[in-house]
């Protein structure tokens, strides 16, 4: 008789990065087996430096992939009638399959507005009011889906294998962008799924009971190994800069999740940074393509 406990190695750290790489070599050989140049525009407001660093890196991608990049960098002074212009022009330019206005924009400019005036057969972010009720109703073939929750649940299933079926996934945070949709995308997968939020009463007690546990809240490092279901696979969406203890003045990257508790009861757990960040690219090339191969004559 072993005494060991069940689950005393660290855990699988799912690599968000080399999937993605897999997916975006998959848009490179579509690209040039299909023969279609796909056209994204990525619109940036303002000059947050990290919304800055994600345009780009998208839009550099999209050239990688033998994309049609185009990538509009606008005042944050630009009011809401600017740019709804710009959104109008994109939507009738037919180079252009993608649109994505990062956020978040600046105080003036109402972000249901700009996500209204996109064509939803353009949205590659999924966030029009068509592609979530898409979503929602389980029309998910006709829906442009979120990229960060198409991200999510491709390394789910990398670690859960294909079939979901059953299993108790309980998602942290509610927001429109990442839980509401995940929580759609799972249910259409036979998952079992709870979402907790901030008036949830002891979210620990309904994290323990998941098999799939999903943070995506943006609050650093909020889930501790106690939260944790010996075997569980979890999945750390968030992406929070803190300061670094060990050297003064400088700051790195943290999930929603303890890492190094969590590793130790966990079966497996992605990483942050490396884990569904990169997978967000990919799945936005992925819905780019998707609009591309469907609107060809
Ligand atoms: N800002 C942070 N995440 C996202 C995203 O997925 N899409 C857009 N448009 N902006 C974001």
């Amino acid at each position: 008789m072993t005494t060991e406990p069940l689950f005393s190695r660290d855990a699988e750290v799912i690599d968000g990065k080399a999937a993605a790489a897999v997916i975006v070599e998959e848009i490179r050989n579509a690209v040039l087996l299909e023969q279609v140049t796909p056209g994204l525009a990525v619109v940036l407001v303002g000059s947050d430096p990290a919304s800055a660093v994600y345009v780009r890196n998208k839009a550099n991608r999209a050239r990688e992939c033998g994309f049609f990049s185009r990538q509009i960098v606008l005042a944050a002074t630009t009011s809401e009638d600017e740019l709804l212009k710009i959104v109008s022009e994109l939507n009738l330019d037919r180079a252009i399959h993608g649109i994505l206005v990062q956020f978040p924009l600046p105080p003036q400019i109402n972000s249901q507005h700009v996500i209204d005036a996109i064509d939803p057969e353009k949205d590659v972010d999924g966030f029009h009011y068509a592609n979530a009720g898409r979503l929602a109703v389980g029309a998910a073939a006709d829906a442009l889906v979120p990229c960060t929750p198409l991200g999510a649940l491709r390394l789910i299933k990398q670690a859960c294998g294909p079939d979901l079926g059953g299993l108790h996934a309980v998602i942290l945070g509610r927001s429109n962008i990442v839980g509401k949709q995940l929580a759609n995308l799972l249910l259409l997968e036979h998952c079992t799924v709870s979402v907790v939020h901030s008036r949830t009463i002891n979210p620990e007690n309904i994290c323990r009971q998941a098999d799939i546990l999903v943070a995506a809240v943006g609050v650093p490092r909020l889930v501790k190994g106690s939260w944790i279901k010996p075997g569980a696979v979890v999945i750390d969406v968030g992406i929070n800069r803190v300061a670094d203890d060990t050297r003064p003045g400088q700051s790195h990257l943290v999930g929603d999740v303890d890492f190094d508790e969590a590793r130790t009861v966990a079966a497996a757990i992605t990483p942050v940074p490396g884990g569904v960040g990169p997978m967000t690219i990919a799945m936005l090339l992925k819905n780019t393509l998707s609009v591309a191969l469907r609107s060809r004559p």
